[in-house]
């Protein structure tokens, strides 16, 4: 007990008969006076969390909670387990401490958003942060108060199945995302019903996985990890995300969920983080696994030392961290240290005061709102690649029929996407659907299936889709991938349309009739074999419950389309890893410098020709560039300017361009902001994005959009890995994706 001022106050009593937390106790003194009330077990019980995905977990787990042997748990979404979870480790174990109760609330929980990467499509942080308040809200009402997101890895490499779950290949979209997502899910308040603490991961360098495959090894020089791969965790920290989560992959020969450089030197001495990190599934006892450990009780001390708190779905903590602190192995402060970090989130998180969850203190699932905010997602994140002599939008008075064929046409679970534990197809609407409901009425809709599934090889039905398609006035085309083909341990590595998806777009092209695809898939795919064979393509990743409205909505002109590339679309999966802010090289190609194969004489000599880094097979562009996105607007830019040629260090430049829209529909264009380090301690990319923001610009009018560059914002790690911006020349470009034009130039002084 602790009496301050005359008042008798239990710093931790909890809600059931728990005085108010006296606000003259400050959180640091709450869990320093709770730490010192513990045992060793107990506090090496905080560090551990169990699985309790079904509704018997009160019965298995309810002795270890009495003994205040674990301080989490997670999958267990039921709100009267998880009530009565709590119940047993407030009011039956010696010091009454709530559980942090923990469910993978990616892209939505019952209502589900589009998948993160779709998300970063909408290049818009209120829409993103708006997704994750919904999501946190619908999952709170089931008693979870910790979600294992934002994912945060950054991916130059679209065989990676875990892109879907990313923001992308940009550290600066993604950092920008990366924290409205985190505002989301914590709110203003995260002591808040409503409120849930958010993790970021997967700390660090998962993205960067060999060949894409998940798990692989990542080898990143600390430089590059510095400046790519860091910065998204940084912005999340920033934000104030509560907990961030280790990454499974072995990092330059150390596995991240031992490696006390990035979570004791980077996390705790360089950004001053004080939530606490949690292991990935059982990748504690993996360390074995990775041959970095021979056994769970040196798993646990690598871990432990290296500065990872809790335990995810393992047990090496529990059986092995009391015996290796008892033999000197590990300090007890390093455990009070992990226990401590851990009990602060509880405390912020108002547990202590509220660990029983009332669902009617919360909005209901699936509410109009939470469908809204999907909807507006959607919409916002499918990017029209292409669309050749107008196709889109269609215009059903002037049409009388339209067909639509494809798996994923009518696939209320597919169009989900992955990491949806909690997603309800029920809830789904479908293109099918949404078209029938906009235009049904107006116009005779016909489908056909024509596939199985994506991965089909069957085209028997594809007679089928051709004759409903030559008897109608336009095709639409239902291609892409289902959610099984990406996520979690789903790469591929030919990312090109699975099955017989190809060879249906060639059926119907030849047709003769206007052919658009409408493509669902969780990645960047490999287009070549289509793109000419389609007037128009919208790639609508996997769009989330309200996919289908969005959908219907873009194709018949209710909205434009206004998603941008958040990742490069490569032309070959061999060009992988393919970027817009790669480096410079010393012998960068150009137009005339690139050989194709097919221009080759067998006889020339093999160094007179190219000279230059691409591929005789595929040049050295992308098919669609990071940051591309058409619209039913017709953009213009122009007029760029500075606001001052040359700046010293500390001040800041504001770069300026007028945007016009010559076209006769208003509509949302996402500026972009580019600036290249001309020269630099070390070699800089050939352009970086730095600002971007969300234009709605009516038809005939011109508007100007300005970006204040601080020299703050031009920093990178250097040779000795400190942050640094050097004096020197840059050009910077504004336009409407990364192969922007439209440029100009400003220097920073050496002194002034
Ligand atoms: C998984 C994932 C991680 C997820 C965790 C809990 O293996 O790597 O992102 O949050 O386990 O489901």
């Amino acid at each position: 007990m602790a009496a301050f001022f005359g008042l008798i106050v239990n710093p931790y009593m909890t809600s059931s008969i728990a005085a108010p937390a006296n606000a003259r106790l400050t959180t640091e003194q709450r869990v320093q006076a709770l730490l010192a009330k513990m045992t060793l077990a107990e506090k090496i019980g905080q560090m551990s969390q169990l699985n309790a995905s079904d509704g018997h977990a009160p019965d298995y787990l309810g002795d270890d909670l009495r003994a205040g042997r674990i301080g989490s748990v997670l999958n267990v979404v039921d709100v009267d387990v998880v009530n009565e979870l709590q119940r047993i480790a407030v009011e039956e174990s010696r010091l009454g401490i709530p559980l942090m109760v923990g469910r993978d609330v990616i892209h939505g929980f019952k209502t589900v958003m589009p998948i993160p990467l779709g998300q970063a499509a909408t290049w818009n942080p209120d829409i993103v942060e708006a997704n994750a308040r919904a999501a946190a809200l619908e999952a709170a009402t089931t008693g979870v108060n910790w979600t294992f997101a934002p994912m945060i890895d950054i991916s130059r490499d679209a065989r990676w199945g875990r892109i879907a779950e990313s923001l992308g290949e940009d550290a600066f979209l993604a950092s920008e995302l990366a924290a409205a997502m985190v505002r989301g899910y914590q709110g203003e308040d995260l002591s808040a019903k409503g409120s849930i603490a958010a993790c970021a991961k997967h700390f660090a360098g998962y993205g960067a996985s060999e060949s894409g495959r998940d798990y692989a090894t990542t080898n990143i020089p600390e430089n590059e990890l510095r400046n790519v791969y860091l910065p998204p965790f940084k912005s999340a920290v920033d934000a104030g995300v509560v907990t961030l989560m280790a990454s499974f992959s072995d990092l330059d020969g150390v596995p991240a969920t031992a490696n006390e450089f990035l979570m004791r030197q980077v996390l705790r001495e360089e950004w001053q983080f004080d939530g606490f990190v949690v292991s990935d599934w059982n990748s504690v006892r993996q360390l074995s696994v990775h041959g970095l450990t021979a056994n769970d009780r040196d798993a646990a001390f690598e871990a432990a030392t290296a500065g990872v708190d809790m335990e995810m779905a393992g047990d090496a903590y529990i059986s092995h961290l009391e015996a290796l602190v008892s033999e000197g192995r590990v300090d007890i402060e390093t455990i009070d240290t992990a226990a401590a970090n851990i009990l602060r989130a509880k405390f912020r998180l108002g547990l202590f005061e509220h660990p029983y969850t009332d669902p009617a203190d919360l909005p209901p699932i699936a509410s109009k709102e939470a469908l809204q905010t999907a909807k507006n997602a959607a919409l916002q994140s499918v990017v029209m690649l292409k669309n050749d002599h107008d196709t889109l939008p269609l215009n059903a008075e002037t049409m009388s029929s339209i067909a639509l064929i494809g798996p994923l046409a009518d696939a209320p679970y597919e169009q989900l996407g992955t990491w949806i534990f909690d997603g309800d197809p029920e809830l789904s609407v479908t293109p099918m659907h949404a078209i029938h409901s906009l235009v049904g009425h107006e116009l005779d809709v016909r489908y056909v299936r024509a596939m199985k599934n994506s991965r089909s090889r069957a085209s028997e039905a594809f007679d089928e889709a051709v004759e409903i398609a030559s008897d109608s006035d336009v095709a639409v085309l239902f291609l892409g991938e289902e959610s099984i083909l990406s996520g979690e341990a789903h790469s591929r590595a030919d990312i090109s349309l699975p099955g017989d998806q190809a060879e249906l777009v060639r059926r119907i092209r030849a047709t003769g009739k206007p052919v658009i695809a409408v493509i669902l898939a969780g990645r960047p795919l490999t287009l070549t074999n289509i793109v000419d064979q389609v007037d128009a393509i919208l790639f609508a990743w996997h769009p989330g419950t309200m996919g289908g409205p969005a959908i219907a909505d873009l194709l018949f002109g209710v909205e434009s389309p206004s998603g941008k590339l958040p990742a490069t679309f490569p032309r070959m999966v061999g060009q992988i890893p393919i970027y817009y802010n790669q480096k410079n090289t010393g012998k960068p190609p150009t137009p005339d410098t690139v050989v194709h194969i097919d221009d080759i004489d067998a006889h020339a000599p093999q160094l007179s020709t190219g000279m230059t880094a691409f591929h005789l097979d595929a040049g050295y562009t992308p098919l669609f560039p990071f940051g591309h996105g058409l619209s039913y607007a017709s953009f213009e830019y122009g007029d760029i300017r500075v606001s001052v040629e040359e700046i010293g260090l500390g001040e800041t430049v504001t770069i300026s361009a007028e945007l016009t829209n010559s076209g006769d529909v208003a509509a949302e264009e996402v500026v972009q902001l580019y600036v290249r380090d001309l020269v630099g301690n070390v070699t800089r990319p050939v352009r970086e994005l730095k600002g971007f923001r969300r234009v709605r610009v009516e038809p005939g009018q011109t508007v100007r959009v300005e970006f204040d560059l601080h020299t703050d914002d031009l920093a990178f790690y250097g040779r000795n890995m400190t942050l640094m911006t050097e004096p020197g020349e840059f050009h910077a470009w504004i336009g409407g994706s990364s192969d922007a034009e439209l440029r100009t130039e400003f220097r920073i002084a050496a002194s002034k």
